[in-house]
């Protein structure tokens, strides 16, 4: 069963990262920012992302080719991960690890902390909340390499070729290989700041 990567399928999922389904999680209103609150609604938009990112995974490695499916994933990973809340203002959702692919993802050091922390627990906690000095918060929640992960984040002695020369090219600082199943892979951090 051959299905070809077309470009139609990376209008649908570059549509699908600009629209988010705005309505669905409860709304926190600036005036109600306390660590309750921040749990709550961190919880479901990284959820939502959670689920949206893994629906355009599966969608991208359909394709034949993975070259193909990373240029998908890289457009639309990082719109949609700005894209989940940035309709509420004050909010604003990324991925950080200590292995970053791309290295705009990198940790600052409250997220080093959490990282280390989340990485020495096993397993690692459902969530964090932390409070920031401006009186915001930032909510943690982890993530863990699954199979379909490994395409792309596993030993790459098993990607194809073309998977390997698209990596290297958009990637040149790339640490994010060499994951087994259940490896503890990074975190999703939404931040709730009280000054929109
Ligand atoms: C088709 C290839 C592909 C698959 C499959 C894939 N990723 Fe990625 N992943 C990427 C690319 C490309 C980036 C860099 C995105 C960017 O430029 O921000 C990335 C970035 C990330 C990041 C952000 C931090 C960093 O390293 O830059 C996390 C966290 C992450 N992936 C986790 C996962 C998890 C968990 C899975 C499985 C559910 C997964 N990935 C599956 C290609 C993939």
């Amino acid at each position: 069963m051959n299905r070809k990567y077309t470009p139609l399928i990376a209008i649908a999922l570059l549509t699908a990262g600009c629209h988010p389904a705005r309505d669905e999680s409860p709304s926190v209103p600036s005036q109600s920012l306390n660590e309750g609150a921040a749990r709550a609604k961190g919880a479901a938009i990284s959820g939502d992302l959670m689920e949206t990112l893994k629906a355009q995974l599966i969608g991208a490695l359909s394709s034949n080719d993975p070259a193909q499916a990373v240029a998908v994933c890289r457009n639309v990973a990082v719109p949609t991960t700005d894209a989940a809340a940035v309709h509420e203002r004050g909010i604003h959702v990324r991925r950080t690890t200590m292995k970053p692919r791309n290295p705009a993802n990198a940790p600052d050091e409250l997220d080093r902390r959490v990282l280390e922390a989340f990485a020495t627990a096993n397993p690692p906690p459902a969530d964090r909340v932390e409070p920031v000095d401006d009186g915001g918060y930032r909510y943690y929640r982890p993530l863990v390499i699954a199979e379909l992960c490994l395409k792309c984040h596993g030993d790459p002695a098993t990607f194809p070729p073309a998977l390997v020369e698209t990596l290297q090219r958009l990637y040149p600082q790339d640490q994010a290989t060499g994951y087994a199943l259940g490896d503890f892979r990074g975190v999703i951090c939404v931040e709730f700041s009280p000054r929109p």
